[in-house]
């Protein structure tokens, strides 16, 4: 089932979006050498609460924290714990938030102090394909269009899309229908409609993927220092276009 949104609708999700893009830039202003996720997690989960939002994430399936803390090898779901970050890290925050009962995602890779020329590239590159992607959300397109367009972009600037996770429908529900890979053909899958909101969300690497999903039953790593990138925002697809609820959103 496709649920398309009302524009009234989407007017809530995007509160929910400025929302969720302030506890986002509460939380990159905290990262530096020495914080620990835990540290993050705590901050973003007040951020959340003193906003009248609900952290969707803590307690999902038993999850046990308001937000993923990914640093470098570990692709998404990184649980957050008491390990420091370091000069040179870069780390993936995610999460969702419940706002008036809509569902807002959003995800981002910060690089701690400075880091390597692959690590830049792999965080631009992985902002640059979620743009591509973007673009191609459009009415009259299919959810391929979508992630062919990531795929392609990715590929010309020598990175891979994890195959392992997807974006997906939001907004009644935290994983609504379609899934959105980033990877797929142009002109294949369901079809995009107006009112359609989906969370698009390129995983990214710098070498092939192998990804392992560690002891903890969450954390998805690579394993082998394949540094791993995440960009996701919640888009609206409109009669003008799509439109991110959640990128820029932060003022
Ligand atoms: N924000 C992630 C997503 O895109 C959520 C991961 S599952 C959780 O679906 F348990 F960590 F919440
Ligand atoms: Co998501």
């Amino acid at each position: 089932m496709i649920y398309l949104k009302r524009p009234q609708e989407i007017v809530r999700m995007r509160e929910g979006g400025r929302v969720l893009a302030a506890v986002m830039e509460d939380v990159r202003k905290e990262i530096r050498a020495g914080v620990t996720a835990q540290q993050l997690d705590t901050l973003a989960r007040r951020g959340i609460r003193a906003r009248r939002a609900l952290p969707a994430q803590l307690g999902y399936r038993s999850y046990p924290a308001s937000i993923c803390v990914s640093p470098n090898e570990i692709v998404v779901h990184g649980i957050p714990d008491d390990r420091r970050l370091e000069d040179g890290d870069v780390v993936s925050i995610d999460f969702a938030i419940i706002y008036e009962g809509y569902y807002v995602d959003m995800a981002r890779t910060y690089a701690v102090g400075a880091v390597s020329h692959e690590a830049q590239h792999l965080i631009e590159a992985t902002r640059a394909s979620f743009f591509r992607g973007f673009d191609a959300a459009r009415a009259g397109n299919r959810v391929g269009d979508i992630s062919h367009a990531i795929e392609q972009y990715l590929r010309s600037a020598g990175l891979f899309a994890v195959r392992d996770f997807v974006g997906h429908g939001i907004g009644r529900s935290f994983h609504e229908e379609p899934d959105v890979p980033n990877v797929g053909e142009a002109g294949h899958g369901a079809p995009l409609r107006v009112g359609l909101t989906l969370a698009i969300e390129p995983m990214v690497t710098v070498r092939e993927p192998q990804v392992e999903i560690l002891a903890d039953g969450w954390t998805a790593s690579t394993g082998d220092g394949n540094l791993a990138a995440h960009y996701e925002n919640t888009v609206a697809i409109t009669e003008e276009g799509p439109i991110s609820l959640t990128e820029g959103a932060e003022a």
